[in-house]
């Protein structure tokens, strides 16, 4: 919660809340496991045969009341699938469907007068109308980021109905847009559950490390809390029973206090890959108390390093999807984030680019305890609608729901606002307006975006994108030896005029593991492996290089792969198989990151 200006607007039939922070450290109860579930092509149950949304929809669980009632759709005849997953995987029948799928899942609740429920949903892919006991309760966009509604006055006593409409149909103006390089999976992808709050709550607060003078005695911790009500004269607690540390804060009118713990700076370990200290902290506001873990760093440039904790940091890094580690299907679970940061790790890597949308909280969190730095990004990718103002408004929603949910990870270093983009006046105009927004909500993380190689002649190679100027750090994305110059990566040089430290987002190249030949055959392990042992001299040769982002930890889904034997839908970029296999280039990246 670092920018206090996020302005919230909900309308009728729409019972959406800001993003509660760290859900998790609520009296939860679990939605996830069977739904129902009705794959509706031409939305029947939303619009009528005039295409217009009909009242007599698919949300109303309607069933039979006299013999000649016609009901054509029965949610408790419906087959089952397991929530949060994708549709993709759990029914064979869906594996390439994109378009409408209806869930219906029952539970019962007793409202409850002193508190309130909200219903809280990690992620649905892309477009999801949700009700409650038949009355709309919101309306979502967005694949990849987190969302709840206050549905205390939606609730019956007894068995109540959620029904959520998803739709993961690809647009011009959607963000991502209609091309991109991984699987559409569709659904509700991440846990759902019914959080339950007191009337008055946190709805927001951000604990981080204040930067101080290299050897400064005391260090700083700035506090800043929000709760769900504009109301004065609450008080809000904080206190880390480690460091012995209390403040007592009173909200001000707009219902936010603001403060700065101090602490001598030898009793505070700072958290660091090699060190990934948390700290218990208890926050509180009148009755309602909840927990979290806090690390403290800090993160910053000065000129072409990146400094951490004060001190200059390699980042040693791979690109990962929220794919599960082993075969297809969106990861959603610690398990699988521990898989795949486990072979990070194995790798060498303290960083971890999180492609190309915020992944799991799971994911970020179990990154934190394991010492893995972490890049976030939104999915502006390729070729996005730019002069569309419903598209900008998109991105930037989904920028601020991922800064939100995320901004008290001590692992997250850079959010990443961008991914391959063309160059163009309204495309900077986006992305800058993209970027300044981003500096405004968190000017204590550093900004970046993927961008890409402009210009290569006689080997000398050139980065010339007006981004620069809104960016801490300059990323972009190569693949030589891969795309283009198979085996001239020895002779290139490289022209970045910027005095900003340098991230190599991608670089990389295709192979079938267990396919073996000489390293000029492609798909080969052998041509991976080269191609990574010629990139990385090369990228040592890169004046100001921090960090790397190799594409791709595992080989992952995708539709624009279909070569038959080789791809069969696998980006096959991975240094890992879809079987979790270690190929040959995998070592050598290994053997890199061991000089760094
Ligand atoms: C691009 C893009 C990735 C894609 C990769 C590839 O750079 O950012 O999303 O998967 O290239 O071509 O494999």
């Amino acid at each position: 919660m670092l920018s206090v200006s996020v302005v919230f607007t909900v309308s009728a039939g729409d019972f959406t809340l800001p993003l509660i922070q760290n859900v998790n450290a609520y009296e939860t109860c679990s939605l996830n496991g069977d739904w129902n579930y009705i794959v509706d092509v031409q939305e029947e149950g939303y619009y009528d045969y005039r295409m217009k949304p009909t009242a007599w929809g698919f949300f109303r669980n309607a069933k039979p009341q006299k013999p000649e009632d016609l009901i054509e759709y029965d949610f408790d005849k419906s087959p089952t699938m397991k929530i949060p997953s994708d549709w993709n995987t759990q029914d064979e029948r869906l594996f390439f469907y994109e378009g409408t799928v209806w869930f219906k899942k029952s539970f019962l609740a007793v409202p409850m007068k002193e508190c309130r429920t909200l219903l809280y949903f990690g992620a649905v892919n892309y477009d999801c109308h949700v009700w409650v006991n038949g009355k709309k309760a919101g309306h979502h966009v967005g694949g990849f980021t987190a969302f709840n509604f206050d549905i205390s006055d939606l609730l019956i006593d007894g068995e109540n109905t959620v029904i959520v409409k998803v739709d993961n149909k690809r647009h011009a103006e959607d963000v991502p847009t209609q091309i991109f390089d991984w699987w559409n999976y569709g659904g509700i992808t991440r846990d759902v559950k019914l959080v339950k709050v007191d009337s008055v709550y946190l709805e927001d607060y951000d604990l981080h490390l204040k930067k101080a003078a290299n050897k400064s005695k005391v260090r700083e911790i700035a506090f800043t809390a929000r709760i769900n009500t504009k109301e004065s004269g609450h008080k809000v607690e904080v206190y880390f029973p480690e460091l012995k540390l209390k403040q007592q804060l009173i909200t001000d009118a707009q219902g936010q206090v603001n403060g700065t713990l101090k602490v001598a700076a030898k009793k505070l370990q700072l958290w660091s890959p090699e060190n990934p200290k948390l700290y218990r902290v208890d926050l509180s506001v009148d009755i309602s108390t909840i927990s979290d873990e806090i690390g403290f760093r800090t993160i910053e440039t000065r000129g072409k390093q990146i400094l951490l904790n004060g001190k200059p940091i390699f980042l040693k890094g791979i690109s990962i999807h929220n794919e599960k580690p082993n075969g297809g299907g969106r990861a959603n679970s610690v398990e699988d984030a521990h898989t795949l940061l486990s072979w990070a790790q194995e790798l060498g890597c303290n960083f971890v680019r999180l492609a190309h949308y915020p992944h799991h909280e799971e994911m970020v969190r179990e990154a934190e305890r394991m010492g893995i730095l972490v890049w976030s990004e939104i999915p502006v990718y390729w070729t996005i609608a730019w002069t569309n103002p419903q598209t900008f408004a998109n991105a930037k929603q989904q920028l601020t729901d991922m800064v939100a949910r995320d901004h008290n990870r001590a692992n997250v270093i850079i959010w990443s606002i961008a991914n391959e983009t063309p160059h163009s006046a309204e495309r900077d105009k986006f992305l800058g307006g993209l970027a300044k927004y981003a500096h405004t909500l968190d000017n204590t993380r550093l900004i970046s975006m993927a961008m890409e190689v402009t210009g290569a002649s006689n080997y000398v190679n050139r980065l010339n994108d007006n981004m620069n100027e809104y960016v801490d750090v300059v990323s972009f994305n190569q693949y030589i030896g891969w795309y283009r110059d198979v085996n001239d990566a020895p002779k290139m040089k490289w022209e970045i005029p910027y005095n900003k430290p340098v991230i190599i987002s991608e670089f990389g190249g295709g192979a079938r593991y267990g396919f073996h030949g000489s390293k000029n055959q492609r798909w080969t392990e052998e041509f991976q492996e080269n191609l990574y042992i010629e990139n990385t001299a090369m990228l040592d040769k890169i004046d100001g290089l921090a960090g790397t982002t190799p594409w791709i930890l595992k080989d992952f889904r995708s539709p624009r792969r279909v070569l038959p034997g080789v791809q069969d839908y696998y980006n096959r970029k991975g240094l890992v198989s879809d079987k979790g296999e270690k190929k040959k280039a995998f070592f050598v990246l290994k053997k890199w990151y061991e000089t760094k």
